[in-house]
């Protein structure tokens, strides 16, 4: 049997799209528009009843091809409150190990009724290219160094809700920029919704030609600093060959760690963000990551409110594609 592998949904979602695939891809409409109905789930998350069935009957997979805490977890949480059906795939414990491809493995779990694939792959579009080949909706939850939308949209959601704005702010992304596919969805979302994007760390760790993005590229933490509304620090990922690109952790935390002194060197207001996981005493101490800065845990928490978002802009029904983007009346 031939399974539909455009892009048109086999039946309206309340968004009209089908895959989220990165923000590079959105438009500042729709980022605002996942960001409000996020809103309303943050709020659902603080009833006594947090579950609604908005995804009744919809099989949400996880395919994770590298490890997570938040972001898999979150997935899975998110599904359930929206009543969807969920299983995890962890390709460690799985027939890739026997040869199994990629895609094959992506078409048998859809032929058990995957509505949704939500993918993490080391593979900088594997999710775009599993998109191609199946007609579930696909969900990238971190491809390669390349993009993971729902943090970045997370990441959002939380400086709005602390500042409640984002246009007009100064962000700094602070740390490993080369690595990281935090960055690059902040960056695209970020300056999409009118923030000017500070990119800071080692020569070594911000590759060139950053600036056509419509950032600003600095070198110095010290200097940029008092100019930001919100640092967000970002993990040094030593499960890649970290070792030449600076001289040692000491001397990394010596230029570029958030610690209580930087932080007084701030605004007074300084949002301190990180995506975790984190490092302590590397990219911030502890005393930072746990003070009355730190919106670390809000991050977690506004994750969970993004996720199920996504999924329901995704993959829940509506009557007219396109229409209202609001969730659905919500009992108490
Ligand atoms: N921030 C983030 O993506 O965390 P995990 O790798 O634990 O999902």
């Amino acid at each position: 049997m031939t399974r539909p592998s455009n892009d048109s949904p086999a039946e309206p979602t309340p968004w009209g799209r089908k895959h989220l695939l990165g923000l590079e891809d959105l438009s500042k409409h729709e980022i605002e528009a996942i960001l409000n109905t996020a809103d309303s789930f943050v709020e659902v998350s603080t009833r006594s009843r947090k579950k609604v069935p908005t995804l009744l009957g919809r099989v949400v997979f996880n395919l994770f091809f590298e490890n997570s805490t938040r972001t898999r977890t979150s997935f899975s949480l998110a599904a359930k409150r929206l009543s969807a059906d969920t299983q995890d795939f962890t390709a460690s414990a799985s027939s890739i190990s026997k040869g199994e491809s990629f895609i094959d493995t992506a078409k048998n779990i859809e032929a058990m009724g995957a509505d949704v694939m939500v993918v993490r792959h080391p593979t900088p579009g594997a999710p775009h290219l599993l998109s191609k080949h199946v007609g579930a909706s696909i969900i990238n939850a971190g491809d390669g160094a390349h993009e993971h939308p729902t943090q970045g949209l997370l990441d959002m959601l939380t400086i709005r809700r602390a500042k409640g704005r984002i246009e007009g702010l100064t962000v700094g992304l602070v740390g490993d920029i080369s690595h990281s596919r935090v960055a690059r969805s902040n960056i695209w979302g970020l300056t999409k919704l009118g923030a000017h994007v500070i990119l800071c760390g080692p020569p070594t760790l911000v590759p060139r030609g950053m600036e056509r993005l419509g950032c600003e590229v600095a070198y110095h933490l010290d200097n940029v600093l008092p100019r930001l509304d919100v640092v967000n620090v970002l993990r040094i990922q030593f499960e890649r060959d970290q070792r030449s690109v600076f001289p040692s952790i000491a001397e990394y935390f010596r230029l570029y760690g958030m610690t209580q002194d930087r932080i007084k060197k701030g605004k007074p207001d300084l949002l301190l963000l990180a995506p975790g996981p984190i490092n302590r005493g590397v990219e911030l101490t502890p005393e930072v990551a746990d003070g009355p800065h730190s919106a670390i845990l809000d991050q977690v928490t506004n994750g969970l409110a993004v996720r199920m978002a996504v999924l329901y802009l995704l993959s829940g029904k509506s009557e007219t594609k396109g229409a209202s983007v609001e969730p659905p009346a919500l009992a108490h």
